[in-house]
């Protein structure tokens, strides 16, 4: 396990408790959940897990994914339908397997590798949601490492073989975030 992963989120969680506080889910998972036909969903670095509860509510199993005990724990006490696997586990190593789920969500979480593991481990015809914060001037964290931001447009060049694009925006991120930054979103489906 990346233990300096797990310690930096478990510290950042117990020191900023309103990072647990409850959440709407991403619009592009509410927008476009629909559009898979099977329920099997992953949820990756999910933390408390307000995309998984949305999910859950909308009739999917989910396996929802984080390295951080306390988001996990904080998301078992918040599920109401028992139908959210949480597992405790570094994303570095963990095996997602291949053509496993029918929709995906990678939310506020940058790492490439994992991209390309989830587009294998996404069934034909699955649909997958990925949003995170992109590199801009009028960024308020300047200092952000450059490897956890995305380029301008580097989601589309990531998802143009292979898969239909059926939503890409840019935006300005939700109000409850502590720094305004600009962030990008696709939603793609898997078509071979
Ligand atoms: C900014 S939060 C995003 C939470 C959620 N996806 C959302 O959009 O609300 C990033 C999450 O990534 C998790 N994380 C960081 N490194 C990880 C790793 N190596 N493996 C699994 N989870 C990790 C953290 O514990 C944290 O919950």
């Amino acid at each position: 396990m990346a233990v300096d992963d797990k310690i930096k989120w478990d510290k950042k969680y117990s020191e900023n408790s309103d990072l647990l506080s409850p959440r709407e889910p991403s619009m592009a998972v509410v927008k476009n959940y629909k559009e898979c036909s099977g329920n099997r969903a992953l949820d990756l670095a999910c933390g408390a897990g307000r995309n998984s509860l949305f999910l859950e509510e909308n009739g999917f199993e989910v396996d929802a994914v984080d390295i951080s005990k306390l988001a996990l724990d904080t998301l078992n006490g918040r599920s109401k339908y028992n139908k959210i696997n949480t597992i405790l586990a570094d994303l570095d190593e963990f095996d997602l397997g291949e053509e496993r789920y029918d929709f995906i969500v990678k939310c506020n979480f940058l790492d490439r590798d994992l991209i390309k593991r989830a587009k294998k481990a996404l069934k034909i015809g699955g649909i997958m949601v990925v949003e995170t914060y992109i590199e801009d001037e009028e960024n308020e964290k300047m200092n952000s490492n450059s490897n956890f931001l995305l380029k301008e447009d580097e989601l589309l060049d990531i998802f143009k073989s292979g898969f239909e694009i059926l939503e890409y925006k840019t935006f300005w991120n939700e109000s409850f975030e502590k720094y305004r930054m600009k962030k990008a979103s696709i939603v793609v489906k898997r078509l071979a």
